[in-house]
């Protein structure tokens, strides 16, 4: 399938989705999210990939959502259309891993589709922000939500009051990004850490991943409840008797994913 707004490459059992509408410094439009839901699809029902980076340029990962494309909307158009959910949505649905390698602007919606991944490697020249309020909205895809869970409620405020920008290095020490790497090591990081989870059980990296994510919507009684269900469920997979054995025997585990 030939994309118009995104590049998709893979390298090994790791896929690389790459925001590619430069002039418009990766403006999310509904044709470029369109592609990667899409995508995100496709990859979800291939088995040879078991992790997902989602990326831009250098210079933006994306500057928000497409604010010429959103402009001449009123209420019930936006309302009625509702252009974020079945697309920009597909990034929070999407139940492998995905990693966000983030250099530049990633602003507004660009902020919040990297909240929406699993966890984010940051360049040095990463800037993060809500700018939403200075265009007389608010963020609109689950900014004021993430960030504030991300970051906590002082910094949210913050970010999305002001419109200001922060830098790689607050959000790091914000705990919005999981780490910060030098520009020209961005993808080598991204793509070593990508191809780790890759070479996991697919469905224990799976079911991880969605454990963590529902312990934001639970009570900590219920989250530790919920996951040592999950836990327990693992011990019915040919994986986990692989991945002990081959720890017993000293040896590397050969996960089937099954
Ligand atoms: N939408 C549409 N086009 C955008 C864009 C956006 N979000 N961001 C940048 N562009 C376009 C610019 O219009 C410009 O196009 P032209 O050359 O045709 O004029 C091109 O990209 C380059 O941008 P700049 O000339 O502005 O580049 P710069 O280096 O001077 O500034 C910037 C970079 C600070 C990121 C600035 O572009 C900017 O402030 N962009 C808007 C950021 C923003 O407000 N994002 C939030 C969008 S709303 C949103 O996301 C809502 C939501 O939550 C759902």
């Amino acid at each position: 399938m030939a994309y118009q707004n995104i590049d998709l490459t893979r390298d090994g059992h790791v896929a690389i989705i790459r925001l590619d509408r430069p002039k418009a410094l990766n403006a999310l439009n509904s044709a470029m999210m369109g592609e990667v839901a899409q995508a995100l699809a496709a990859l979800e029902s291939d088995d040879a990939i078991g992790c997902v980076i989602l990326t831009g340029s250098d210079k933006a990962f994306a500057a928000g959502a497409d604010i010429k494309e959103m402009s001449d909307n009123d209420y019930l158009s936006i309302y009625k259309n509702d252009p974020f959910e079945a697309n920009h949505c597909a990034i929070e649905r999407f139940r492998k891993p995905i990693i966000a390698a983030v250099a530049g602007y990633a602003l507004g919606g660009g902020c919040e589709i990297a909240m929406m991944c699993d966890f984010i490697i940051a360049a040095e020249t990463a800037k993060f922000g809500q700018p939403e309020i200075n265009l007389g909205v608010m963020p609109g895809i689950g900014g004021t939500q993430r960030l504030m869970r991300a970051v906590g409620k002082a910094k949210a405020m913050d970010l999305c009051l002001t419109g200001r920008m922060m830098d790689a290095e607050e959000a790091e020490r914000a705990g919005l990004v999981s780490r910060i790497v030098k520009l020209d090591d961005l993808m080598e990081t991204a793509l070593d850490a990508a191809s780790k989870i890759a070479a996991q059980s697919q469905p224990v990296a799976m079911i991880t991943k969605e454990t963590i994510n529902a312990g934001f919507n639970m009570t900590l009684e219920q989250g530790i409840h919920f996951e040592r269900r999950l836990f327990q469920s693992l011990f019915s997979t040919q994986d986990q008797k692989e991945g002990m054995a081959a720890f017993i025997e000293k040896r590397k585990p050969h996960f089937k994913n099954k």
